[in-house]
């Protein structure tokens, strides 16, 4: 699996940025790593990439957030602080994943059985103060 070693934040940003124009209505890409790993720098270069010019924040506490007015429709999840999968579920996720948009969910590996097939799951990790690695999986 290729790996990328990104050495500070912008860097994670950029890897994210250049992963938008091959996103397609209906892709879905899982970020797992832990606290700190770098998943919500990675969502917002998604965002970034994809053209939408507000202001990406974890949806921790509000389950999702919608950034609309980009190319596509991103949704933005945090499976953090959830604990099982009807909770997933009452949150809408199978309609959002039936959209039009992108849908991308940090702490993914919690409840990976509502993810579709086509699924992207990249893996961060904390290697140093300011360097983290990006192993896409599948
Ligand atoms: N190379 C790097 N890539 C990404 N973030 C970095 C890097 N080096 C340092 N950081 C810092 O690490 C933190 C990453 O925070 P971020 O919120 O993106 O992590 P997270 O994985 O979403 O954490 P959580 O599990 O709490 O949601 C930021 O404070 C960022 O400045
Ligand atoms: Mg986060």
């Amino acid at each position: 699996m290729a790996t990328t070693t990104s050495a500070k934040p912008s860097e994670t940003l950029a890897f994210a940025q250049k992963l938008a124009p091959a996103l397609q209505r209906g892709g879905v890409i899982a970020l797992s790593g832990e606290l700190g790993s770098g998943k919500t720098q990675f969502v917002k270069g998604l965002a970034d990439g994809l053209g939408y010019m507000g202001e990406v924040t974890s949806p921790t506490f509000t389950l999702i957030h919608e950034y609309l007015g980009g190319l596509m429709p991103l949704y933005h999840f945090d499976f953090y602080r959830i604990e099982n999968e009807d909770e997933v579920i009452d949150i809408g996720i199978e309609d959002y994943l039936a959209s039009d948009g992108v849908c991308v969910i940090e702490w993914a590996d919690k409840f990976p059985a509502l993810l579709p097939e086509h699924t992207r799951w990249f893996q961060l990790s904390i290697t140093g103060d300011n360097r983290r690695s990006i192993t896409e999986r599948k």
